[in-house]
């Protein structure tokens, strides 16, 4: 397809069929006007594993296939975060667009790199933030930007599971882009302040849990909670606001976001003193369309309108940066930690 023309057809490739790309591949599979027509992964069985769900796709294990091809129009990289960079770079190279699932980049170098790449061209770049395409997030975002929550406090978030040990990334890079993703975007700031703390039980060097904290230039704090060493499987993110709380529960079948008439008001007969309010608790109606599939309907929406997607490369890098950020702070408390032990052990 000519650089600019509109395809009637969008024709895509996903590279990295391991325990995410098949959805990606699914949900592109399932949109009108999008053909999937390479899958891409080094590992032969992972890739086998597709062929059913893909007849007319076809299979390869180098992404030159798909770079070489002049009838694809995007490619989808889902294949481990210490490759994003290197392999969307290379699809820009070829003209094409890029879907990069979260985080853009393992490093700030990295996603400063795929900027300017997207900058220098007239590709769309998407990074795969998903919860912000969440229709509860959606409607969150939208209640605090029209003030119904009052002046935001503060937002704080867990996620947490006996979930899959990885050893490329800790529980900071696997977990926390989508809350950092959504803290930034609720907030609409960028944090002056950072600190992390974390601890490695199974993997030496690599963090299961970790508690994060932000604080952004109007005064508003963000905590993390991120663990995947936990007997309890939460996704949920409160805002605390002057007027109204209200809580987005991920885990919840139905009611995922539920609005709280909570909080203190002044007590006119007491100067200086405050009366809790307790009002109603409410459940708005939230659409349970699949935000994946909202994600890459966006996409496509994003190639054939030439419309910035709403989280382009630049969103991704500010991620990116918070991330980096925590993750220096994490490594400074962690020798800070090694030299106190020493200090006792040898004291
Ligand atoms: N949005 C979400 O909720 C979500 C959830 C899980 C994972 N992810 C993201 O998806 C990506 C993949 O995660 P995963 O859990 O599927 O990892 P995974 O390790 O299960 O799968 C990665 C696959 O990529 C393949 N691969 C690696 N390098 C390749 C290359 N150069 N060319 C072709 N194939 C290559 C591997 O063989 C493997 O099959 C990561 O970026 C992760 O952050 C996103």
């Amino acid at each position: 397809m000519a650089a600019g023309a509109i395809p009637e057809r969008v024709s895509i490739g996903v590279v990295g069929l391991g325990h995410w790309g098949p959805n990606l591949a699914r949900n592109f599979a399932a949109l009108q006007d999008v053909d999937v027509t390479w899958l891409c992964d080094g590992n032969s069985d992972a890739l086998e594993r597709q062929r059913p769900g893909h007849p007319s796709a076809k299979l390869t294990a180098s992404i030159d296939d798909l770079l070489d091809d002049d009838q694809l129009d995007a490619v989808v990289v889902a294949a481990p975060v210490p490759a994003h960079a290197e392999l969307a770079t290379r699809v820009l190279a070829a003209n094409k667009h890029v879907f990069v699932e979260k985080p853009l980049g393992a490093t700030l170098a990295e996603a400063e790199q795929l900027v300017t790449a997207a900058q220098s061209g007239d590709r769309i770049v998407m990074v795969g933030h998903l919860l912000e395409y969440h229709p509860a997030v959606e409607r969150l975002k939208a209640m605090i930007d029209a003030g119904e929550l009052g002046e935001i406090r503060y937002v704080y978030s867990t996620r947490l599971n006996l979930g899959k040990l990885r050893t490329d990334e800790n529980a900071l890079w696997s977990l926390g882009p989508h809350d950092v993703s959504v803290a930034l975007a609720l907030i609409g700031e960028e944090p002056i302040e950072v600190s992390a703390h974390g601890e490695a039980y199974m993997n030496a060097g690599v963090e299961d849990v970790v508690f994060g904290y932000m604080r952004f230039p109007s005064g508003i704090a963000s905590h993390l909670h991120l663990s995947w060493l936990d007997p309890h499987k939460e996704r949920r993110i409160t805002v605390v606001g002057s007027e109204k709380m209200a809580t987005f529960d991920d885990m919840r079948i139905e009611g995922k976001l539920t609005v709280y008439d909570k909080g203190f008001d002044q007590n006119f007969e007491s100067y200086g003193e405050y009366l809790a309010r307790s009002g109603d608790i409410t459940q708005p109606h939230i659409s349970n369309e699949e935000p994946l599939r909202i994600e890459c309907r966006h996409f496509v929406e994003c190639i054939r309108s030439g419309e910035t997607p709403r989280t382009d490369a630049l969103s991704g890098l500010r991620t990116v940066r918070v991330l980096e950020s925590l993750q220096n702070s994490l490594d400074a408390a962690a020798s800070r930690g090694a030299s106190a032990t020493e200090g006792v052990t040898s004291g």
